[in-house]
């Protein structure tokens, strides 16, 4: 146990990232009762569902119902991702706290992903902040593939920085730097951060791994020690992301509480409700899901000495 009693931020992104991959449609009154559920584990935030195209993302086609039906508690920001302004109008009209602007860093994911060019994207992406400034709306922008694009490997770190430099041009509140597809590593991560962190200073940057290579947890650590406080992940470790085939889940984020706990780190979240929430998981997909705490318990969750050695001498030599 260290002596670090930093504070962290945490955003839950399961109902987002992780629902829109979903092959079931996940009723509207069960994404209710499970973002009411989150809403009293202590997040900072909670990235509820997406304005999207309801062709595109057919697993959140009931977005506005889900924002008009959760009971929100104070202190816990509710997001939305948003693509465009016909989704940013969508939000507004939901009174949400923070619309999630997105685009792809590397021009082929955000053409897979968006359809559209980077330039085009970034012009859409403008309309929005027009439409939704003023409106008393918090912008942040997730920026994808911003550790690498599955399609065009590397990103180069100035390339992401320049991207963050339009952005924080044009006044947003906050940048989310999306290892979209699992492609960080920790010395990328740190350095990345460490760039981002002293050319931005005055932007809230959030970081957001996936899973995809093992390297999550690992990524988080880099973060940290760079002086991130804030970060993105997700129930049971759902997510993905539908326009890179094996992207599979977001950090989990039981594993990412109970690991940040042990360490010492106030993440705000109550790990044992944030289990319990994580558990009704299985039933509400139709699946197993990634975590691997849920299988295994915390570290301190001890098993019963096993029957066959309690009726052993206590002393047994072993030659
Ligand atoms: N909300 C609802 N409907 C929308 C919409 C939105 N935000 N944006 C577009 N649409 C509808 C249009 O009305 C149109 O409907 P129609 O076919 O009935 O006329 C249809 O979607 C196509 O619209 P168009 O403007 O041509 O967009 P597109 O087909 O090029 O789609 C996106 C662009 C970005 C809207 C779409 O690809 C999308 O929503 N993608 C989801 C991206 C995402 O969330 N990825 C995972 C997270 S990173
Ligand atoms: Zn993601």
């Amino acid at each position: 146990m260290t002596t670090q009693t930093h504070r962290l931020y945490l955003n839950e992104v399961a109902t987002r990232d992780g629902f829109q991959n979903e092959a079931v449609f996940i009723d509207t009154d069960e994404k209710i009762a499970l973002i009411d559920a989150l809403s009293a584990c202590g997040y900072a935030k909670i990235e509820v569902t997406s304005f999207t195209s309801p062709k595109a993302i057919p697993a959140l086609r009931d977005a506005e119902a889900v924002m008009h039906g959760i009971a929100r508690a104070p202190g816990v920001v509710y997001t939305v991702l948003v693509p465009n302004v016909r989704g940013a109008e969508r939000a507004l009209s939901c009174n949400v706290d923070e619309v999630n602007l997105v685009m792809s860093v590397s021009e082929s994911h955000n053409r897979a992903n968006l359809r559209m060019t980077r330039e085009q994207s970034f012009a859409q992406l403008v309309d929005v902040i027009d439409a939704v400034r003023g409106a008393g709306v918090a912008i942040n922008v997730s920026l994808s593939t911003a550790m690498g694009c599955p399609m065009e490997g590397d990103v180069s770190t100035s390339t992401v920085l320049d991207w963050m430099a339009r952005f924080a041009e044009r006044g947003v509140y906050g940048v989310t730097l999306c290892d979209t597809t699992g492609m960080a590593y920790p010395s990328q991560v740190r350095e990345l951060c460490e760039r981002a962190r002293a050319q931005f200073g005055a932007l809230e940057l959030t970081l957001h791994f996936h899973n995809t290579r093992g390297m999550a947890l690992a990524n988080t650590l880099a973060a940290l020690d760079a002086g991130i406080v804030r970060f993105d992940a997700s129930l049971g470790g759902l997510g993905g992301c539908p326009y890179a085939p094996g992207a599979t889940g977001n950090v989990c984020t039981e594993e990412l509480v109970h690991m940040l706990e042990l360490d010492g780190y106030d993440t705000g979240v109550n790990l044992a409700a944030v289990l319990d929430a994580a558990a009704r998981l299985p039933a509400l997909i139709g699946h197993d899901v990634p975590s691997q705490l849920l299988k295994a318990g915390r570290r301190t969750d001890l098993h019963p000495l096993p029957a066959s050695v309690q009726g052993m001498p206590e002393q047994r030599a072993f030659s």
